[in-house]
């Protein structure tokens, strides 16, 4: 059981490079299923949700080859088989795109349900509704959905909620489905139109994506693609968050400002200045930042990615702070946590209460999801004394090299390895 280190209380300084977004990483590597030749994605986050994935397509039997750190080059074209590996599949959410790409590809696929972070219940109703809509039919049974259809046919598709993962499959499902299928309410995340785009790139024909409105024409052949995929947003919004916390000064490279608008602005709305640049964002932090109350949307809205890193901030703030999770039913798994560091937390229901206090202090804390685990790291780095984290295979999940990079911008935090409890030799 790996943990990090950190002796808290240390400004961040420099410039962060931030890597490919995982969550169109994570839709657009499934997605290489459904190209006429070979894929080479560029700007793909090292990270271990990647790793499954490129497994999953590995033991279908795609040809899977590593160019560099963040380049990988996909042929799916020996891909027989539409089952994922059970195993393989409940390790991550988004093995669940396999069911779209699958289903293009074969008109069949098997996929466990999936797993992911546990932020409450975690439904996939909406998945299920688009793939009748197409003329698929499904069973789950045993933990395994199953899905099939004689022929996928474009359809009028219309979501109860906002969800970025079903909005996804759709796209995914219909690409070649027979006719015109239009998604309304559909959701409009930056790694939504990074697939669209990465489909069109290989001959699809999607227009709307990044409305609430696409529209899907099938195309029947498609080609390969050579695509870079965007910055993680999240992963920027972490380090700017991480920034403020220590009163650091951080520059975050090789992101898209504007994907970052909603955490700019609440940063400044506190205190912190922020500059931004054409691909770069400055964070210089403040002493001590002022209170506010922010409500998660789906996006253009505050992305619930960052509101457990929110309130690891707001615990440092002045008076009383309050969060509204507006897309899932318990993202507060963080704030026993939290509380162990001096934080003053409550939750009710979807409502986390913060009192801002002058100082929090070090703590051995466990990690309950990614977020969760990134909201643990800020609050260490600015504790006073040592904050030891377990559960850090969480945060690897998603971030890249977190805690190097974090060292490149002067924290200290070291990772420890552990083996059953016992500290493995030469770590
Ligand atoms: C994705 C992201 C996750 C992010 C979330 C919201 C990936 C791999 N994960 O998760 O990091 O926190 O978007 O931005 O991209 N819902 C239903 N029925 C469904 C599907 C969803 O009721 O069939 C509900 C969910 O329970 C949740 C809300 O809709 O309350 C939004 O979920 P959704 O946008 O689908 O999140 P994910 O795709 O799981």
């Amino acid at each position: 059981m790996d943990k990090y280190i950190i002796n808290g209380g240390k400004r961040l300084r420099g410039g962060v490079q931030i890597s490919g977004a995982k969550n169109a990483a994570v839709a657009i590597i499934p997605a290489t299923v459904l190209a006429g030749g070979p894929c080479v994605l560029e700007n793909v986050p090292n990270i271990n949700d990647v790793t499954i994935d490129l497994q999953i397509l590995r033991e279908m039997g795609a040809d899977v080859r590593v160019l560099d750190k963040s380049t990988v080059r996909i042929d799916a074209k020996h891909i027989r088989d539409a089952v994922v590996p059970y195993e393989m599949a409940r390790r991550m959410r988004a093995s669940y795109y396999f069911l779209g790409t699958l289903l293009t590809k074969f008109n069949h696929a098997k996929v466990s349900m999936p797993g992911g972070c546990d932020l409450g219940d975690r439904p996939i109703d909406q998945h299920l509704k688009c793939f009748k809509s197409l003329s698929a039919n499904y069973s789950i049974e045993r933990g395994i959905v199953e899905i099939s259809a004689d022929k996928l046919i474009g359809s009028q598709i219309y979501f109860d909620k906002v969800t970025v993962g079903a909005t996804i499959n759709a796209m995914l499902a219909s690409v070649k489905a027979d006719g015109l299928t239009i998604l309304e309410n559909a959701a409009k995340e930056p790694h939504i139109v990074d697939l669209a785009n990465f489909l069109n790139s290989l001959g699809a024909d999607i227009m709307g994506a990044g409305t609430d409105v696409i529209k899907i024409r099938g195309v029947k052949a498609f080609s390969g693609a050579n695509y870079t995929i965007i910055p993680d947003q999240i992963e920027a919004g972490t380090y700017m968050a991480a920034a403020a916390a220590t009163k650091g000064d951080v520059t975050v490279n090789g992101i898209i400002p504007k994907h970052l608008e909603p955490i700019t602005s609440k940063l400044r709305k506190i205190g912190a200045k922020v500059e931004e640049f054409d691909e770069s964002i400055r964070v210089i932090g403040a002493d001590r930042y002022e209170r506010t109350n922010l409500k998660t949307m789906p996006h253009p809205g505050f992305p619930t990615d960052m509101q457990p890193q929110f309130a690891a901030l707001l615990t440092l703030a002045k008076g009383t702070s309050i969060l509204t999770e507006g897309v899932f039913d318990n993202r507060f798994r963080y704030v026993d946590e939290l509380r162990r560091m001096g934080a003053d937390v409550s939750v009710d229901g979807k409502v986390a209460v913060i009192e801002g206090v002058e100082r929090l202090t070090g703590a051995p804390v466990k990690v309950a999801d990614l977020r969760a685990g990134a909201a643990l790291i800020i609050a260490g780095l600015s504790a006073d004394g040592v904050t030891e984290i377990e559960g850090i295979h969480h945060i690897e999940r998603g971030y890249e090299d977190m805690d190097l990079k974090l060292r490149e911008l002067g924290a200290d935090i070291t990772k420890r390895r552990y083996t059953d409890g016992i500290r493995a030799a030469g770590e």
